[in-house]
């Protein structure tokens, strides 16, 4: 199973998503793949924010060798299951779906439980600190019920 994540930029919400979930594969032997991207092209060859790297390093996550790259058609034969930080971002891709098998690999990753009250992931990117570190659990939290139920 080849998990892709993505956002708008690929250096704060979907790196993440992967290092959280790249930290899981390792940890718990899971047989996955994981990369992220980004649905636009301002950041391509960076490394995530030094804001997300810090706050993964603080939760014993590196990230820091991660380098953002943009979404692109063949995503869609490349991977399983794509999971888009927010609705802006689910809707620039399926812009680019071609088929509904393409599309059927689309969805929001906070969609995956009931129980979150919001559905996109909220950008840290122009807010302070404490965004970073909401988002971080907030990405586990969906991860951890992603890799328990639907994988
Ligand atoms: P991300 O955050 O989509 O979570 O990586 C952003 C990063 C950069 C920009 C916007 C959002 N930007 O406009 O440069």
């Amino acid at each position: 199973m080849k998990i892709l994540m993505v956002c708008l930029g690929n250096i704060c919400r979907s790196p993440m998503a992967e290092g959280i979930l790249r930290d899981k594969i390792n940890k718990q032997g899971l047989d996955l793949f994981v990369d992220s991207a980004g649905t636009a092209a301002y950041h391509i060859g960076e490394a995530p924010d030094r804001r997300m790297i810090h706050t993964a390093a603080h939760k014993g996550i590196n990230i820091g060798d991660l380098k953002a790259r943009q979404f692109c058609v063949s995503d869609f034969d490349d991977f399983d299951r794509i999971y888009a930080m927010d609705q802006s971002n689910l809707d620039n891709m399926k812009m680019l779906a071609r088929n509904d098998e393409d599309l059927d690999k689309l969805d929001l990753l906070l969609n995956c439980k009931d129980s979150f009250s919001k559905k996109s992931v909220p950008d840290p990117y122009y807010g302070g600190g404490d965004g970073f570190v909401a988002v971080f659990n907030l990405l586990e939290e969906a991860i951890d019920y992603i890799i328990n139920n639907k994988v």
